[in-house]
């Protein structure tokens, strides 16, 4: 048998962990014309599975009669990419009636425009969009637009401002978006995109370790691997509910255990350097790397403490700072994902062993100086 866990990023894995009955009422929601999730915003911090669950909402959304799922990315020209998409994922019937719009004829490349509309605007996409909603409002097919990680720019500017008409003009297209905390925050600063934060937000957080457990514990055991209780449990707190620690996890003991079937501590202490070295290279390193000097400072700050909940007191005293400049620093790492609280007053790392890998990154610094 194949190896079940895939630590790949963007993929709906094979062993996928539900959050609670997240996906299903947000697809059922949608359903409803007044729905709050007509607008929302997936959020988290990298690897927590925003793509992963936009992807399942969409697969759902789109087995559902009278949808069209149309997904978009970032870095295409979004206005050309959603006409295209549209025909593509129409039916024939549907085809048809775009078609039937003038000026406009579609090929296997997608849309072309006839000659007296050579070079498109902004407006000419406009038109031909409104054309299309039109359209599919009038068959009531409904139409859910995704969007994996959201920047602030020129583009989604764009977007924004004629998604906007759309809904004021009432036309059934939902939109579901996803980014990065900070990218999400930035959205505030411009005008017309802070119409989309006004929309329903979904923080995805944590797995559960109790679902990380068993789910561990019926994929090895039916596998014929032999492992007890106490290590199953460990294996869960080593991933702290991290996503894709739980892939990558899964994936390394069942690689190492392949021949003896036998998981066990020593295997798990063999498995841990390489377990470290794919956190650091594929998630630690660019969450890291996006901090502020400043976060980096109140991050090591948390990561030299002898404890492993720290109290903001004893931060504050460690960085010598005034409460309210502390309390900033916290409210932004929280915001982030990077720390929970855990308790009044005190602070942990979300992640499994970044305290580790935040010490490990300092002493590299030191070297270097
Ligand atoms: N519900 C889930 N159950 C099990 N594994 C999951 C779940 N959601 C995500 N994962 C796993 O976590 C990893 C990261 O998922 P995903 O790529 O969706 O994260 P992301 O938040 O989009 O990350 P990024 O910010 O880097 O784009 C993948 O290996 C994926 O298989
Ligand atoms: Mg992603």
């Amino acid at each position: 048998m194949n190896n079940p866990f895939n630590p790949s990023f963007g993929r709906i894995p094979t062993i996928f962990l539900n959050r609670g009955h997240l996906i299903d009422e947000v697809v059922e929601e949608l359903d409803n014309p007044n729905s709050p999730y007509k607008v929302s915003i997936v959020y988290g911090m990298r690897g927590v599975g925003k793509t992963t669950f936009l992807t399942e909402v969409g697969r759902k959304v789109e087995q559902e009669p009278n949808w069209l799922v149309v997904d978009l990315a970032m870095g295409s020209n979004l206005m050309a990419t959603l006409v295209d998409n549209l025909y593509m994922k129409a039916n024939s019937d549907l085809q048809k009636t775009f078609e039937s719009i003038r000026g406009l004829s579609f090929s296997a490349f997608g849309l072309q425009l006839s000659a007296d509309i050579s070079k498109p605007t902004l407006s000419t996409y406009q038109g031909i969009l409104t054309n299309m909603f039109a359209k599919l409002r009038k068959k009531g097919i409904k139409v859910l637009i995704t969007l994996d990680e959201v920047k602030s720019n020129s583009e989604l500017k764009n977007f924004a401002a004629y998604y906007q008409i759309l809904n004021r003009e009432d036309y059934p297209v939902a939109l579901m978006m996803t980014g990065l905390p900070e990218n999400i925050s930035e959205l505030q600063n411009e005008d017309v995109m802070t119409f989309l934060l006004r929309g329903k937000r979904i923080p995805l957080s944590s797995l559960n370790l109790l679902q990380i457990e068993l789910s561990y514990s019926k994929v090895f055991n039916q596998s014929g691997y032999k492992v007890n209780a106490d290590t199953l449990n460990k294996m869960a707190v080593m991933t702290m509910g991290y996503s894709y620690a739980f892939q990558l996890l899964g994936y390394l003991v069942w690689n190492a255990a392949k021949e003896s079937k036998i998981i066990n501590q020593a295997l798990l202490d063999q498995v841990k350097i390489e377990y470290l070295i794919e956190l650091d290279q594929n998630a630690y390193t660019k969450i890291f790397s996006s901090l502020s000097k400043q976060d980096k400072k109140f991050v090591l700050a948390i990561a030299q403490s002898k404890d492993n909940r720290v109290l903001i007191k004893e931060i504050r005293e460690k960085l010598g700072r005034p409460s309210n400049f502390v309390a900033n620093y916290r409210r932004r790492l929280l915001d982030d994902q990077i720390i929970k609280s855990t308790n009044y007053g005190e602070v942990a790392f979300t992640l499994p062993y970044f305290k580790e890998y935040v010490l490990q990154q300092y002493r590299f610094e030191q070297g270097l100086e």
